[in-house]
């Protein structure tokens, strides 16, 4: 029933945060050490407005205490995922206290959920805290960025995927605005489905890790699928956007994205190389395989044929070999 949809409420309490963890960023004496750690990172304070960043003050009722005295009920600021029961003796706790906040906004801009970061590298704790699921925070269905890149998304007619918040705001202080990431999960259906409302072409830069070519290989074939142009810049070693972009500069750091931009055959070809698995001609043979796999997934047949013949380029296989395994592995549907 439309009167008890939980939903209003939640984003009244999740905007009232926001700007709550914003002013304790921005104005208290309490964020001064917030405001210390983003100088460090060099996250400027444009980049705070545009991102809506905050600070969760080092206690246990500091957004409880303000949001009560704004007349905001505590079992909505629990179903909101900013506070927790507590487990004996009742009432509740802020659920992130002494964290740099990230507000997660929905594709028309409102505040679904926070990511929030730990200050200094404390082993007993995650660095990144998250919002659970809610009846308004959906993780799987939320791109962090999203909102801020929409323009810039169509006027470049591409998006860039990252992995994490700090990497969306480091891109666009370099001038590339067009970035959003999938907040560390592996990429899901739903993310790839509502990026694919704004852009047809997707390049994935993900951190140098075995996760993050993990996650690559994964997130290529959800958006074959669904039909876009998938690219891949693979960073050196130990890099993520965030850190590259500031080690490099900004005007470098686009220039190695134009340059290192490769097709998703040639990703899997150079990938399988680095990884030493041509070195055998069963080797050989199965990551010939993989690749025509993914290749089987376009749904354009027109499109196959190219990547079928780059793919029997950079293997050196006769391209009508490649094509009989690609028939062998289309579905009746996709012929
Ligand atoms: N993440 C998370 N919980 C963690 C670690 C990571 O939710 N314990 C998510 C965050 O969205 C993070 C992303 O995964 O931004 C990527 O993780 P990672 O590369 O470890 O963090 P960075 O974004 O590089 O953050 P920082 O530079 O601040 O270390
Ligand atoms: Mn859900
Ligand atoms: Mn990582
Ligand atoms: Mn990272
Ligand atoms: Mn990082």
């Amino acid at each position: 029933e439309e009167a008890d949809d939980p939903r209003p409420a939640l984003y009244h309490a999740l905007r009232f945060a926001a700007r709550f963890y914003f002013e304790q960023l921005t104005q208290s004496e309490a964020g001064q050490v917030a405001r210390a750690y983003l100088k460090q990172r060099g996250i400027h304070p444009e980049a705070v407005r545009r991102f809506g960043l905050g600070y969760a003050p080092n206690a246990w009722d500091a957004l409880l205490k303000a949001a009560t005295e704004a007349g905001i009920r505590p079992e909505v600021l629990e179903q909101a995922g900013l506070v927790l029961p507590r487990k004996e003796r009742g009432g509740y706790y802020d659920r992130f206290r002494h964290r740099l906040m990230f507000p997660i906004f929905s594709h028309t801009g409102r505040v679904v959920g926070f990511g929030g970061r730990l200050l200094e590298p404390d082993p007993e704790q995650p660095k990144y805290i998250n919002t659970p699921e809610t009846p308004v925070y959906h993780k799987g269905r939320i791109l962090y960025g999203l909102y801020q890149a929409r323009q810039a998304l169509r006027t470049q007619e591409e998006a860039i995927l990252v992995e994490g918040y700090t990497d969306v705001i480091a891109l666009h202080q370099a001038g590339i605005e067009h970035v959003v990431a999938t907040s560390g999960t592996a990429l899901t259906p739903d993310q790839a489905r509502l990026l694919a409302r704004y852009v047809r072409r997707v390049v994935l830069l993900f951190d140098a890790d075995a996760a993050g070519q993990q996650a690559a290989l994964r997130s290529i074939e959800l958006f074959l699928e669904r039909g876009l142009n998938v690219y891949v810049v693979s960073l050196p070693p130990g890099e993520d956007p965030d850190s590259f972009v500031r080690a490099k500069g900004a005007r470098a750091f686009q220039e190695y994205l134009r340059q290192r931009r490769r097709d998703f055959v040639t990703f899997h070809y150079e990938l399988a190389r680095r990884q030493g698995r041509l070195d055998t001609p069963e080797g050989e043979a199965e990551v010939a395989r993989t690749i025509v796999s993914a290749i089987a997934r376009l749904p354009d047949p027109l499109l196959r044929e190219p990547y079928v013949r780059r793919a029997a380029e950079l293997l050196r296989i006769q391209q009508v070999r490649l094509l009989e395994i690609l028939e062998a592995q289309l579905t009746p549907s996709s012929r």
